[in-house]
């Protein structure tokens, strides 16, 4: 049965992520209520009820199960927990265990050897001699907690290996085979309990430092390749009985499809969507989780590219936006937050064009003219 507005819909995570999908749920005519322990969490402000408590505080679980019809989550580690408790009195989309197996990466592994899709060979490195036999030079992550490049070390051999590991806090990890990759790709796949599922088309990621900078759509790969990342996403999307927006990123290595991991929400480099295709990923989430038919997910432009922008660009103060608003194709997005710490995302630029080559250098180039005034 669909849940329809003015039902509620309750959001663990007050991101950016955790906004605009509440921005989508409040344009169907949804309530929203939204829990996050930071009082000047971005979807604070959206939403019509913000709780500001822990992530297991178990009163403002109780209120959130009681007053909304469906419950999500915009990021990655909610405990397990609370997923559970809320599911005693609400639908909980994505369900505690496909988001327990997206919170660790050597959860995660396992999942997707036993669904025979390829990832980089690996291994578990959990005490101090355990010497996982993988190819170098090699990067070590840790199982949980990390983003943006943030809990891995590079390994150059087998001897640094524990000096890496003691570096990451002696905690469970994987050890990755650094790969060539000859692109780096995102499959945004939305799905429905009963099975229906619809991909965005397939995304072109470049990181700097680990953390995503220039997402350009279409991927600028061959078709075919495109088509099976979109297959072997919705295949993933299947096999988890997942129901939302879930997103796989992907290594292109030496012309073939790895799965690098999985993030059980919209992402970063879906953030197109809000500018480029029919509806958006955060549309699509809502529709998901509440059992709504999917939306067409088609770009409506010939190409688009977004770049990142983190908090480095304040450095020397608030940059010019003149130059970001002065352009026609362009759209600005500002999530709002306060403290433009390093490396923080603090919002991005959407930038339509012709052509995905001239989509990405119009991205990249106005936001190199983005100067302090
Ligand atoms: N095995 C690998 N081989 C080559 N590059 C990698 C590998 N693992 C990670 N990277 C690079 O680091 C980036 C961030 O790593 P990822 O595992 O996706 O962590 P995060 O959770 O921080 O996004 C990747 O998008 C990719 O550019
Ligand atoms: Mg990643």
């Amino acid at each position: 049965m669909t849940i329809a507005p003015p039902a509620a819909i309750g959001m663990l995570g007050g991101g950016q992520l955790g906004r605009y999908a509440l921005v989508a749920a409040r344009t169907m005519g949804y309530r929203t209520v939204v829990l996050d322990p930071d009082p000047s969490a971005p979807a604070g402000r959206i939403a019509d009820e913000h709780l500001v408590a822990a992530y297991d505080d178990p009163a403002a679980l109780d209120h959130l199960g009681a007053t909304c019809a469906v419950v999500t989550t915009e990021f990655e580690n909610p405990p397990a927990e609370s997923l559970q408790r809320l599911a005693a009195t609400a639908v909980v989309a994505p369900d505690a265990a496909v988001v327990a197996t997206a919170q660790d990466r050597l959860a995660e592994k396992a999942f997707l050897r036993r669904a025979e899709v390829p990832t980089a060979p690996y291994g578990t490195v959990e005490a101090a001699g355990d010497r996982p036999t993988v190819g170098y030079p090699a990067i070590l992550k840790t199982a949980r907690l990390g983003y943006d490049g943030k809990g891995q070390r590079d390994v150059d051999g087998p001897d640094d290996l524990e000096a890496a590991w003691r570096e990451l806090g002696e905690v469970r990890c994987v050890l990755e085979e650094r790969l060539p990759l000859d692109a780096e790709l995102s499959v945004i796949v939305g799905r429905r309990a009963g099975g229906q599922w619809a991909a965005f088309p397939v995304a072109e990621n470049h990181h700097v430092g680990g953390i995503l900078d220039l997402t350009v759509v279409p991927a600028r790969v061959d078709a075919a390749l495109a088509a099976a990342a979109a297959e072997l996403a919705a295949g993933i999307a299947d096999r988890l009985g997942f129901v939302g927006v879930l997103a796989v990123e992907l290594f292109v290595s030496g012309g073939r499809l790895l799965v690098n991991e999985l993030a059980p929400r919209p992402h970063n480099s879906g953030h197109w969507t809000l500018d480029a295709a029919v509806i958006s990923q955060f549309d699509q989430q809502v529709r998901a989780i509440c059992g709504a038919a999917l939306g067409a997910t088609e770009l409506t432009v010939p190409a688009v590219a977004m770049v990142n922008l983190l908090g480095d660009l304040w450095s020397g103060g608030e940059p010019d936006w003149d130059v970001a608003l002065a352009d026609a194709r362009a759209r600005l997005h500002l999530y709002g937050k306060a403290m433009p710490r390093p490396g923080r995302k603090m919002g991005h630029l959407t930038v339509l064009g012709p052509t995905a080559d001239d989509a990405a250098a119009s991205a990249l180039g106005l936001r190199a003219a983005l100067r302090p005034r």
